[in-house]
Formats: C-alpha cells, structure tokens, sequence
C-alpha cells in the first residue's frame, strides 16, 4: 500500500493552488502546502474510498483533493467553523463552493460533543479536527470504529499530541475497536511522512 502511493506520488503532479482561497490568512504557505496535499491525493487515488468523512474542514482543501482523486465518492465534513486549531470562520463557505460538482455535504458540529460520527461505516475517515491531545484521541475513537481507513493528519503537529501516546497509539486503538470483522488501517500523517496502522 505504501509503496503503491509512493509510486503514485512520484508520477502526480497535483496543485490544490487551483482551487485554494486567495484570501485565505494562510495564503503565504500556498506554496508550502503543494507536496502535502499531492500526498493525500495520492493516499485517496490508491485507497479509491467511495464514502469519506473528514473532521476539520476548514476551508475543503482535503475534502477537494480526496473528491478529485475519488470522484464518485459521497463526502460528509464536520467543522466547528472555528477559529481555534488552523480554522477560519466561514470557511465552510469555501469548502462547499469547490466541492459544489461532488456528492458533498457538510455540518456545522463540535465533533468533541459527538459519541458517534454522522452516518454509518466510511471507507475513509479523515482526523484532522481539535488537535490537542484529548481531542485527537476522542475523535480517532470514533473513527477507528466507523471506518476502513482512518488517515489521521498533522498528528505530530502539536505538542500535546506529540507527547499524547505517540507509540502505543496502534494498541490503544485495537483495544478500542469494536467491528472486529472489518479490518481497519490508520494512517498517522504529518509532513511528507505516513505510517500505516492496521488492525485485523
Ligand atoms: C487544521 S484545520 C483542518 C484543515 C483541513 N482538513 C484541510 O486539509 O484543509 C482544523 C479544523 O478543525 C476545526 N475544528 C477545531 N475544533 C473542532 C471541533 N471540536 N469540532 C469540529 N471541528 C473542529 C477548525 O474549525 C478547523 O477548520
């Protein structure tokens, strides 16, 4: 599977800058991003998930980039529309105008207050919501449970989640997983690097 998206990576030239937010307070990192967001194509081109749910939107740049690499997919984001965590009020805005042509809806909804994620079982699930320790882990727990693939991103990003169980996070997650008959892969992403937790 790695070696299959590092082959895709190789030959991919995706740009997100086509359908980034000029306005976007971030937009001085645009150039930055390019790498990190063809890298997450390539994960979906390979995956080919037919139903995704992210948690943290922002402002759909993943959300289009896994629409573009799966096409046919159905997409459910949820975003606090906050401005804590790299969010942006109204950037949801943004994110429903460039996934308009996609099966795509989005909900406003604080995942934290969640016991379970919108829908049913996903064939991905992207984790890239409140990062901060507890936050990541709760929502990791929902989703290692509602989905065949969880891509858990920018993971190491933050302090607490860096020193939050970086090392024993694949048999803390095992222990939490209740769909025994389904086998799951986590998928911990942060700056170029990604490693595949697989369960079952
Ligand atoms: C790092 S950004 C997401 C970036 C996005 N995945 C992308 O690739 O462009 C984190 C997002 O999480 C959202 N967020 C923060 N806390 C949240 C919570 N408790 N529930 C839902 N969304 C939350 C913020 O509003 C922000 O949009």
């Amino acid at each position: 599977m790695v070696d299959a998206i590092l082959t895709e990576l190789s030959k991919s030239s995706f740009d997100f800058r086509k359908f980034a937010n000029p306005s976007d307070p971030l937009s001085e990192l645009f150039d930055e991003w390019v790498s990190y967001y063809r890298l997450k194509f390539c994960v979906a081109k390979i995956l080919q998930p037919k139903s995704i749910l992210e948690v943290g939107v922002r402002y759909g740049y993943s959300a289009r980039t896994f629409l573009e690499a799966s096409p046919s997919a159905r997409f459910v984001g949820v975003d606090l529309d906050c401005d804590s965590f790299g969010g942006q009020s109204g950037a949801l805005g943004w994110a429903r105008q460039i996934t308009a042509a996609y099966d795509a809806e989005f909900v406003t909804a604080d995942s934290q207050q969640m016991k379970r994620l919108p829908g049913s079982i996903y064939d991905l699930i992207h984790v890239d919501g409140q990062q901060d320790g507890d936050g990541s882990w709760h929502d990791l727990e929902l989703a290692v449970n509602q989905s065949r693939y969880v891509l858990a991103d920018g993971y190491f990003w933050t302090q607490q989640n860096l020193f939050f169980k970086p090392f024993d996070i694949l048999c803390q997650l095992r222990q939490l997983k209740e769909h025994t008959t389904e086998t799951t892969s986590v998928v911990l992403h942060a700056e170029g690097l990604i490693h595949f937790l697989r369960f079952g």
